[in-house]
């Protein structure tokens, strides 16, 4: 098992036990939702809304960074309105007629939960809009020539797409969503919170110290501040009679290899190859991806935001370049500036 491995983040489902642990942490409700304040106000005022007429929210579009949050919300937003929630991604809806089968199934008030929104296809989106807008799907009825399209009318009901790739959906679909929210990366002081709320649940003893370094290697994901939590306890009951100290939280995140700043695998991987391979860069996004072996959107997606926002990574107009951070992190020195100053 590996923590933060970028294939789970990007693929949080990939393992069952993984998945049923998530779901138990959970928030249900807005209050139960730490941090990401004004979304959550933004949110709440929408639900209120909702509520006072008896009618569906308008629909919501989240975007971010993986393991911010986003199906979370769908989810809660869904519970506050007492509807009942249907979760589809794009993915899965290559085909018009796959939507049109999730979409002439909805109920009145229904929320529609579409991941990944940004791979839906093109064809699909285009039926999306109307659904969303009209609440109407045009189902093509025959072949050739002789085809119609006959109107069917939907109940009134909300989609809630989620993104990691805001900047990827087409203005028209973009245009449609009433309420947009992107969420960023959560502080230490609010992940120690929630990794203190999982504790609870978890019926594991976590003494604040320890607490605040699984929040510091988090790297401001409350997704992956669960995981260490629970690699934690699996290192303090073996190791520590089950007491979830200091001592235990550093062994065990040391074992899992998350470094003192919160740096995964992959995050160290690109900031290696744009150092030791690249000079330090500028490198394009495309190469650096072939050279750390993984998809351009996982570098781009994953990885990059955080070592931006770190200050361990800059995008200049020619690529990416590792800041003299990046180098002491990894302890290089960095090249020199400017030759002249030494000689
Ligand atoms: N603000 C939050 N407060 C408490 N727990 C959170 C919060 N945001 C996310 N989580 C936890 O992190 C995990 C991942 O969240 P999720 O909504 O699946 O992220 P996303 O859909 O953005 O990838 C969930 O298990 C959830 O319990
Ligand atoms: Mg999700």
């Amino acid at each position: 098992m590996s923590i933060g491995f970028p294939s789970e983040l990007v693929n949080p489902d990939g393992s069952g036990s993984e998945r049923a642990a998530e779901a138990a942490l959970r928030p249900k409700a807005l209050t139960e939702f730490v941090g990401q304040e004004k979304v959550r106000s933004q949110l709440g005022l929408l639900i209120e809304a909702s509520l006072n007429r008896g009618r569906a929210p308008d629909h919501v579009l989240l975007s971010g960074p993986p393991g911010l949050g986003k199906t979370t919300l769908a989810m809660i937003v869904a519970n506050e309105v007492n509807s009942s929630l249907r979760l589809t991604s794009g993915p899965t809806l290559q085909r018009p007629g796959d939507l049109a089968a999730v979409l002439s199934s909805l109920q009145e008030n229904d929320v529609l939960f579409i991941d990944e929104i940004h791979r839906l296809a093109r064809t699909a989106e285009e039926m999306l809009y109307l659904a969303m807008e009209d609440f109407r799907v045009d189902v093509m009825v025959g072949k050739g020539p002789g085809a119609t399209s006959i109107p069917l009318p939907l109940p009134r009901f909300t989609v809630v797409g989620a993104t990691t790739r805001a900047g990827l959906l087409p203005a028209p679909l973009r245009d449609r969503f009433g309420f947009t929210a992107h969420l960023d990366y959560y502080t230490e002081k609010e992940l120690a919170q929630i990794v203190a709320r999982s504790a609870v649940k978890l019926d594991a003893d976590l003494r604040p110290d320890a607490g605040r370094e699984i929040a510091g290697r988090s790297r401001g994901t409350p997704r992956i501040a669960n995981r260490l939590l629970r690699r934690v306890q699996d290192w303090a009951e073996i190791n520590n009679e089950g007491v979830l100290d200091l001592g235990s939280a550093q062994a065990a995140l040391d074992l899992f290899e998350v470094d003192r700043l919160g740096l995964d695998r992959l995050d160290r991987a690109v900031l290696e190859a744009t150092c030791r391979r690249f000079g330090g860069g500028p490198v394009g996004l495309n190469t650096l991806a072939m050279t750390v072996g993984e998809e351009p959107e996982t570098v781009e997606t994953v990885a990059e935001p955080y070592l931006v926002r770190e200050g361990f990574l800059v995008r200049t107009p020619r690529g990416r370049m590792a800041t003299p951070l990046a180098w002491s992190h990894l302890g290089l020195a960095p090249p020199a500036q400017d030759d002249t100053l030494f000689s």
